[in-house]
């Protein structure tokens, strides 16, 4: 069973900053999971929420500043007041660290709260200027954004996420199309996913931080588990 980190290694670092990354790169696990959005002078960049408020010194919409006014605020003090240097990273930035690795990357797009007009192209265009075309997982809670990525790029590994199982995966996901599903760890042990996985859909489950869950999830057959805790895991299924 494959290791993601999530949002880097975010148990010990500032969650989707390259200190988070740094730390996952190091780490021999398949790969990492970050989140995107587009700043108004259409820069992709890797933050988890709509708003810089939780994890920075700032406060507003990442769609309303420029990439020049994010860069000024500090996404690290927030987690501990050793990262004060740490600033929003682009997606470009966090590619190129993991250029000279084998790790995987899963590029999330928030497009699930707002619609960000043309950030499947600009995710496609980053990831194809780095050649990792082979690498990148690009997953969504709005399907409708993976449809768009399937359309420009079917050879990408697209997933759906699911908040909740409520649909028939295998029917479900050719629809789309998307290549594999992604669920919450309280809906991973549901029929529905045995089913999905009885059929061979690649499943990969979120969040897994307690080391029991991520051994009963080995023994289910998931492909992939996604930990802000890589090395305890690490540890669990050594
Ligand atoms: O991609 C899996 C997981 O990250 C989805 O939930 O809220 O952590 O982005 P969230
Ligand atoms: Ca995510």
């Amino acid at each position: 069973m494959d290791i993601f980190a999530h949002r880097g290694v975010s148990i010990n670092y500032p969650e989707n900053t390259m200190a988070a990354f740094q730390a996952a790169s190091k780490l021999p696990i398949a790969g990492i999971e970050l989140d995107v959005h587009l700043t108004a002078d259409k820069e992709v960049v890797v933050i988890h929420d709509e708003t810089i408020d939780r994890t920075s010194n700032g406060s507003g919409y990442v769609k309303d500043f420029t990439l020049q006014q994010l860069r000024t605020f500090d996404f690290g003090s927030w987690f501990s007041r050793e990262f004060g240097d740490e600033v929003i990273p682009t997606l470009g930035e966090v590619l190129e660290l993991f250029a000279g690795t084998n790790h995987r990357i899963n590029i999330e797009l928030k497009t699930d709260i707002i619609a960000y007009e043309g950030i499947e192209a600009l995710v496609l265009k980053e990831v194809a200027a780095q050649q990792m075309t082979e690498r990148v997982i690009i997953s969504s809670f709005n399907h409708e954004s993976l449809q768009t990525i399937s359309k420009i790029a079917p050879y990408i590994e697209s997933a759906a996420l699911f908040a909740e199982v409520l649909v028939d995966f295998p029917t479900y996901i050719a629809l789309i199309p998307a290549k594999a599903l992604h669920v919450s760890l309280p809906t991973s042990f549901r029929k529905s996913v045995k089913l999905a996985l009885a059929e061979g859909a690649t499943v990969r489950v979120y969040t897994v931080n307690e080391q029991r869950d991520a051994r009963s999830l080995q023994q289910l057959g998931v492909q992939a588990i996604f930990t802000d805790d890589p090395e305890k895991i690490l540890r669990a299924l050594s």
